[in-house]
């Protein structure tokens, strides 16, 4: 089970803090709170011990001892020591050293991550000795979660409010579950579906949802590599923790976006539709119906996958994923081929489980040695867990 430390201090957002509690331990987390004397003045320990289930840290000298909550032993328990809301003052102590409580003193013994989640008035927030402790602490190693602009307590609007909390719980399960299997990895992942335009209103596209490739690409993310995800149509949420996201609509977009990272990427995963055909041409007016039957004169896109596998350096890998409804893993295989690629992830579109839109996948793992791996019916997140265990195996290979 892993161990999140919540420090709460003293600010209005200490309210929010109680929904961080309640989301983490919905994650299977066990929390400990500690609290600040001020903090005490927003919000009573009781809140928090009844959503922690664990007496909540309030004072240094605690007579009633239990070495499980003293402060060495609460320092070295916290796989993440989370500060939500992060005053200026705790700011301030955390980056000159100073431990005058029980929470600025588990945060000077803590060898873990630390997580800070600044909430203030905006003028405090830009204050210079404030930004310079806050720099001075990302130097260090301190995650830092920005506050957001909105009304404050102060009636003031600004920057200032203390993140939501469904993104503090984000981030800290993201830092959490990570590993550093692929640090130093660059990793170039495609998703979504692409939009061929007809005229301003009108567009061609295909049933990708994206899931899968936002699978693959917080995945990437997980395992610590530097991730670029080029992402067409999509509603899914951005993944956390990637390097950058660029959003494209059509195929001449995304094969500009690819080929403009993939020299610099180690490993590249295709898992976008791309359309085959677009519009020969584009009416920049509305087209008007007639009676007549309209016919829409298509061309042949760039294959993007073909075009990476011909400039594929040695050292590279390159996986495809193949859409299917019928000769699965032929198809595939010939892909394979054809494209110069290392693994394929393929996939019979039609069958119940797979394929666009659903949640789960079944899917076949093929690789450039004629090896395969036919996987059962799993959830995208598991598949891209697996294609990731793939890529290790050919890495080392
Ligand atoms: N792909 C691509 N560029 C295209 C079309 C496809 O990069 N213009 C990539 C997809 O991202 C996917 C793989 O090619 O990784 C396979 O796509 P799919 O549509 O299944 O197959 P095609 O190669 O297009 O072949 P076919 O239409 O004959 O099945």
């Amino acid at each position: 089970m892993k161990n999140v430390v919540l420090g709460v201090t003293g600010g209005i957002a200490a309210y929010k803090s109680a929904e961080i509690v309640s989301r983490l331990k919905k994650l299977g987390v066990h929390v400990d709170v500690i609290m600040t004397a001020a903090a005490q003045q927003f919000v009573t320990p009781l809140t928090f011990q009844s959503l922690s289930g664990s007496k909540v840290v309030t004072d240094m000298f605690d007579t009633a001892f239990v070495p499980e909550i003293e402060h060495i032993s609460l320092a070295k328990k916290a796989d993440i020591l989370l500060v939500a809301p992060a005053t200026a003052n705790f700011v301030g102590k955390l980056a000159n050293g100073i431990a005058d409580d029980m929470l600025s003193t588990v945060a000077m013994a803590c060898r873990g991550q630390i997580v800070i989640a600044p909430a203030m008035n905006t003028a405090m927030y830009e204050n210079t000795v404030f930004q310079e402790n806050l720099e001075r602490l990302r130097q260090r190693g301190v995650r830092v979660i920005e506050p957001i602009s909105g009304l404050l307590a102060c009636n003031d609007v600004g920057r200032g409010k203390m993140q939501e909390p469904k993104e503090i719980v984000e981030e800290v399960r993201f830092l959490l579950n990570r590993t550093d299997e692929l640090k130093g990895k660059r990793i170039l992942v495609s998703a979504g579906a692409t939009m061929e335009s007809i005229d301003p209103v009108r567009f061609i596209t295909n049933r990708s949802t994206g899931k899968m490739g936002y699978a693959v690409a917080a995945e990437a993310a997980r395992r610590g590599a530097e991730v670029i995800l080029v992402s067409g149509r999509s509603h899914e949420e951005i993944p956390f923790g990637l390097s950058a996201f660029v959003r494209v609509e059509s195929a001449e977009e995304m094969y500009r976006a690819i080929i403009g990272y993939a020299e610099s990427s180690d490993i590249i995963i295709k898992a976008a539709a791309v359309a085959d055909y677009t519009p020969s041409s584009f009416s920049d007016r509305k087209l008007k119906k007639s009676d007549d039957d309209l016919k829409i004169e298509l061309k042949r896109t760039k294959d993007i996958l073909f075009e990476l596998g011909s400039r594929k350096r040695a050292d590279q890998i390159l996986v495809g994923f193949a859409a299917e409804t019928n000769n699965v893993l032929e198809n595939a295989a010939s892909k394979i081929k054809r494209k110069n690629l290392d693994l394929i992830v393929a996939n019979d579109v039609t069958a119940a489980g797979a394929g666009f839109g659903a949640k789960t996948n079944i899917v076949t793992l093929i690789s450039a040695n004629g090896g395969s791996e036919e996987l059962p019916m799993m959830s995208k997140a598991e598949v891209a867990e697996r294609i990731f265990d793939k890529i290790a195996e050919l890495m080392n290979s």
